[in-house]
C-alpha cells in the first residue's frame, strides 16, 4: 500500500463552554478521532484540532449567575472538557478557544476582508429588548404561551408540547427568562453578511463531492428557497469580540465560532514550527479540510462557512461529515428519563474503550440517529471483544509463555490463513476511509470468528497432552497469536489504549497497516494480561442510579410560576394535606404521559388544566399504558403544594376512582368538559 501521503486537517464541532460533555457529543468525537487514527496509522500527515465555544448570550448569563467572569467559567469548563476528551482517548493535536488572541485575529481579518470585499451592510431592526436587565433577548430567553396549542412556558422559537414553531412575538404573554419583565421592542443597527452574493459558488459546490447525499438534498432546498443576509452582529453587552469599526457591536458566536478552527490550527502551527499555517488556508491549498458535524449544524457549515471563506479569498472544506443524534434506549436523552448521562458519569463506572467499540460499530456514513440501547450495548461488547478477541490471545498466550518460554514458532505454519487475513486489510482500510465504521467491525468480527475457528479446530489444549506434538502446540498457539496481531492492527483506530497494551504484551512496536506485512516467527512475547474485562451489569445500574441522581440535584430548585388562566376561576390558594378540605379540583386534560426510568408504580403527566400545565407523577401504571393515557381526562387536585419527589417535581396530584390495580379510571374525552373547569 504504497499511497502517496496525504496532508490532512480534521475538525470536531466546538463544544459550548457553559455545559458537560455527555454521550451525545461523544458520538461525534469518537467518531473523529477513529477516523484520525486510522489516517495516521496510514501514514498520512493528518491533524486533528478543536476547541471550546466561548461566546455567547448563555455563557455571559451562566457566568453571572454563578457570580463569576465569563472568563472564570470558560477557563473552568475548559479544563473539565479537556480531562472528559482525555478519558476517552480522543487525541486532539490542539484543543484552544475561541475566545483567543489567534480567534480575534483571524475574526477581524476575516470580517475585514469581508467587509472591504462589499459584502457586509447594515440595517435597522426592531427586537424584544428586557427593559430590567437593559439587553436584547436571543429567542431562546423569552417565554411565554404557545400561540398554537397554549401550553405555557414555551420558548421564543418553538413549542415543546405541541412542536409548533414562530417568531417570539407572535407568543402569548412573553416575559424575559432572565428577569421575569415583558420585553418591549426596540430598534437597533445591526451587520448583515451578503450570503446572496455567494448563491452560484454554492450552487456549484453542492453538485459536488463535498457532503453526503442527505445534506446535499436538504442544501438544494435552502438554495431554492432563495439565500437571506445573515445577521452577524450581537449588541452589547455580549461576551464576545468587538467587531473592528464598529464600537459597542459584537461579532453574533457563530461567525467566530467556526473561525476557531483556523485559530486553533494556528495556536497548534506556533507549538510546532515544521507547520505552516497559509498552507492550510490559502486558496489553492493542497491540504484536505475536514469537519465533522451533527446534522443540526449543517447550515452553518454548508453555506455560512464555505461563504466566508470565499469571501475572505481562502479555501473551502474539501468535505462536511455530518452524523445522527444519539437516542438512549430508543428514545431522546432526557433528562427526566434519566438518560441524559455525562462523560465523566460514564468514566466513573465504565471503561471508556467499551463505548468507543460501540459507537463504531453502530457508525455508519449517513446521518442516521444511532441508539445506545445498555442490554445490547453489554451483550455486544462482551460477545464481541472479550468472548471473540481477547479470547483469542488468552488461549495462546498461556502455552508459549508457559512451554516455550514465551517463543513463538520459527515458521508460520498457516501462511495461507496469515495471508488471507492480511488480504482482508485492503477492504477494511476502505471501509475505515469511507466512515463505514459498522462494516469494518463486522469484517474483522467474522476475521475473529475464523481465528477462534482454527483454534477450536487444532486444540492445543488437546495436542498438548500428547506426547511429540510439542511443535506443533507451538505452532498453532503462534498461528493464533499471529491472526491476533492482524486483527488489533485493525481495531486500533477504535481501541487505542487496548491495542497499546497488546504491543506490550506481544513485545512490538506501535502497530500499523504496513507492519503486518510478515508474520512474527521466533520472536519472543511478554507475559500475557487480560486486556479487557467484561461489562457488568452492576456498573450500568450505578451508572443510571448516579445520572439520576445529578439529574436531580442538578434540576431547578422552584417549581414553575404559575400563571393565571385567563377564562376560568382563578385557582385556589396553596394548600397543605391537612388542608384537605379547601381542595380546589380541575378537568385536566392529559397531553402526554411517559414512563419513569426506576420506578414501578409512577407514570409522568403533563397535564392541561386551560392554559395552564403541569407535570405530575400518577401512581397509575398498573391501570394504564402511558399511550392510552393520552388525549384523556382526568381529575386533579390544582392546588396542592408542588412536591418534590425522588424522580422531580411533582406539581399537583391526580385523581382516578376504582378499586385499584388494573381497575383505576380516569374521565373519558367528553364534549361537556373542558380543561380548567372547576369539579363541584
Ligand atoms: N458550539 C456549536 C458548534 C460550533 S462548531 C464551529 C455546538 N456545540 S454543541 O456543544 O451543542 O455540540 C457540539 C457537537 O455535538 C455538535 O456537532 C452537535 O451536533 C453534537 N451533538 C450534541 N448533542 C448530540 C447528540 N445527542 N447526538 C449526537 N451528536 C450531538 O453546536
Ligand atoms: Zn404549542
Amino acid at each position: 500500500m504504497a499511497t502517496q501521503q496525504r496532508k490532512i486537517l480534521v475538525t470536531s464541532a466546538l463544544p459550548y463552554a457553559n455545559g458537560s460533555i455527555h454521550l451525545g457529543h461523544l458520538v461525534e468525537y469518537i467518531q473523529t478521532d477513529i477516523w484520525v487514527r486510522f489516517q495516521k496509522m496510514q501514514g498520512h500527515d493528518c491533524i486533528y484540532v478543536c476547541a471550546d465555544d466561548a461566546h455567547g448570550t448563555p455563557i455571559m448569563l451562566r457566568a453571572q449567575n454563578e457570580g463569576i467572569t465569563p472568563e472564570q467559567l470558560i477557563a473552568r469548563i475548559d479544563k473539565e472538557h479537556r480531562a472528559d476528551f482525555a478519558g476517552f482517548g480522543i487525541g486532539f493535536d490542539n484543543f484552544h478557544s475561541t475566545h483567543s488572541d489567534e480567534n480575534r485575529e483571524l475574526a477581524s481579518l476575516i470580517y475585514t476582508r469581508l467587509r472591504d470585499g462589499g459584502y457586509i451592510r447594515t440595517r435597522t431592526i426592531k427586537q424584544a429588548y428586557d427593559p430590567e436587565k437593559q439587553m436584547f433577548l436571543p429567542d431562546r430567553f423569552i417565554k411565554g404561551t404557545c400561540p398554537k396549542c397554549g401550553a405555557d412556558d414555551q420558548y421564543g422559537d418553538n413549542c415543546e408540547a405541541c412542536g409548533a414553531t414562530y417568531s417570539p412575538t407572535e407568543l402569548k404573554n412573553p416575559v424575559s427568562a432572565v428577569s421575569g419583565a415583558t420585553p418591549i421592542e426596540k430598534e437597533s443597527e445591526h451587520y448583515f453578511f451578503d450570503l446572496g452574493a455567494f448563491g452560484d459558488m454554492l450552487k456549484e459546490w453542492t453538485h459536488e463531492e463535498h457532503m453526503q447525499p442527505a445534506i446535499r438534498h436538504k442544501l438544494n432546498e435552502w438554495l431554492e428557497g432563495g439565500l437571506q443576509d445573515w445577521d452577524i452582529s450581537r449588541d452589547a453587552p455580549y461576551f464576545g469580540f468587538e467587531i473592528p469599526g464598529a464600537p459597542n457591536k459584537y461579532f453574533y458566536v457563530w461567525l467566530d465560532a467556526p473561525i476557531g478552527y483556523l485559530a486553533s490550527l494556528k495556536n497548534l502551527c506556533a507549538k510546532r514550527p515544521e507547520l505552516d499555517f497559509d498552507s492550510y488556508i490559502k486558496e489553492d491549498s493542497e491540504a484536505e479540510m475536514y469537519h465533522f458535524i451533527g446534522k443540526d449544524i449543517a447550515y452553518f457549515h454548508t453555506l455560512f462557512w464555505p461563504a466566508m471563506l470565499t469571501g475572505a479569498g481562502m479555501r473551502k472544506p474539501s468535505a462536511v461529515f455530518c452524523h445522527g443524534f444519539l437516542t438512549v434506549n430508543g428514545q431522546k436523552m432526557s433528562k427526566s428519563r434519566g438518560t441524559f448521562i455525562q462523560a465523566r458519569t460514564y468514566l466513573d463506572h465504565l471503561n471508556p474503550q467499551y463505548l468507543r467499540y460501540y459507537f463504531a460499530a453502530k457508525l455508519g456514513s449517513g446521518i442516521d440517529d444511532l441508539d445506545l440501547n445498555l442490554d445490547d450495548f453489554m451483550a455486544r461488547v462482551n460477545s464481541d471483544l472479550v468472548g471473540k478477541v481477547v479470547n483469542i490471545a488468552s488461549r495462546c498466550a498461556g502455552f508459549i509463555n508457559k512451554k516455550y518460554d514465551g517463543k513463538l514458532s520459527a515458521q508460520c505454519s498457516e501462511i495461507k490463513l496469515y495471508e488471507a487475513f492480511e488480504a482482508n486489510g485492503r477492504l477494511i482500510a476502505e471501509l475505515y476511509e469511507k466512515r463505514e465504521f459498522n462494516q469494518a467491525i463486522r469484517e474483522i468480527m467474522a476475521l475473529a470468528d475464523r481465528a477462534n475457528q482454527y483454534i477450536d479446530e487444532k486444540k492445543p489444549w488437546a495436542l498438548a497432552k500428547q506426547a511429540g506434538m510439542e511443535q506443533e502446540v507451538q505452532e498453532a498457539c503462534s498461528t493464533g497469536l499471529n491472526l491476533f496481531r492482524i486483527l488489533i492492527t485493525y481495531l486500533k483506530p477504535v481501541l487505542p489504549t487496548m491495542a497499546e497494551q497488546a504491543e506490550a504484551f506481544l513485545n512490538i512496536p506501535p502497530l500499523d497497516w504496513l507492519a503486518i506485512a510478515q508474520p512474527l516467527t521466533g520472536h519472543t512475547i511478554s507475559e500475557f494480561q487480560p486486556l479487557l474485562t467484561r461489562v457488568e451489569q452492576d456498573k450500568i445500574d450505578a451508572l443510571l442510579a448516579d445520572t439520576k441522581k445529578l439529574l436531580a440535584a442538578n434540576a431547578p430548585a422552584e417549581p414553575r410560576k404559575i400563571t393565571k388562566s385567563i377564562k376560568m376561576d382563578p385557582i385556589a390558594e396553596q394548600i397543605e394535606y391537612d388542608d384537605f378540605a379547601k381542595i380546589d379540583l380541575r378537568i385536566a386534560k392529559i397531553v402526554k404521559a411517559e414512563h419513569v426510568a426506576g420506578a414501578d408504580k409512577l407514570l409522568q403527566l403533563t397535564l392541561d388544566i386551560g392554559g395552564e400545565t403541569r407535570n405530575v407523577f400518577a401512581g397509575i401504571k398498573s391501570a394504564y399504558a402511558p399511550e392510552d393515557l393520552e388525549g384523556k381526562l382526568t381529575v386533579m387536585v390544582a392546588n396542592l403544594a408542588p412536591r418534590k419527589m425522588r424522580f422531580g417535581m411533582s406539581e399537583g396530584m391526580v385523581l382516578a376512582a376504582g378499586p385499584g390495580g388494573k381497575d383505576l379510571f380516569v374521565l373519558h374525552p367528553d364534549d361537556g368538559a373542558l380543561p380548567g373547569m372547576r369539579v363541584k
